[in-house]
C-alpha cells in the first residue's frame, strides 16, 4: 500500500541518489526531480505526520511551467492520477508517514 516501508525506501532511495529540489508546502514535503532532457517529471510528496494530509498543490509551484498541464501517473498504484493543469490547485491525499510518488509527462 501507499504508506508501506518498502515503498517509502523506495522513495528515499531515489531521493538520494538524484538531484531534486525540495519544496515545503504546510506540513508536508514535496521533492522533484526533473527527467532527462524533456520536459518530464517526478515527484514526491512527503507525510511524516501521524494523520494523512491533504496537500494542495500548483504544478508551476514546484517548476512544472508547460501551460497545457501534465498528465500525472501514481508511480506506486501504477494508476492515473489525470490531468493537471499547470497552474491549476489540486488537492492530493497523502496518508499518514506515507508518501505519494507521481511521474508527470505534458499534456499534447
Ligand atoms: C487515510 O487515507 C486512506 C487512503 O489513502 C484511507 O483508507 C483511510 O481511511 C484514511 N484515514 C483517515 C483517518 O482518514
Ligand atoms: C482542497 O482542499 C481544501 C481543504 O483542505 C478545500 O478548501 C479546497 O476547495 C480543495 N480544492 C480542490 C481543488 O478540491
Amino acid at each position: 500500500m501507499l504508506g508501506c516501508l518498502k515503498c517509502l525506501k523506495y522513495a528515499f532511495h531515489w531521493l538520494l541518489v538524484s538531484e531534486v529540489s525540495m519544496f515545503q508546502i504546510d506540513t508536508s514535503e514535496v521533492w522533484v526531480k526533473k527527467l532527462g532532457l524533456y520536459d518530464e517529471w517526478a515527484f514526491v510528496l512527503l507525510n511524516r505526520g501521524p494523520t494523512n494530509a491533504t496537500v494542495t498543490l500548483r504544478l508551476a509551484d514546484i517548476g512544472l511551467l508547460y501551460k497545457p498541464g501534465y498528465e500525472l501517473r501514481d508511480l506506486f498504484k501504477h494508476t492515473e492520477i489525470g490531468h493537471a493543469d499547470s497552474l491549476e490547485y489540486r488537492n492530493y491525499t497523502v496518508p499518514a508517514t506515507g508518501a505519494i510518488m507521481a511521474y508527470a509527462y505534458p499534456s499534447e
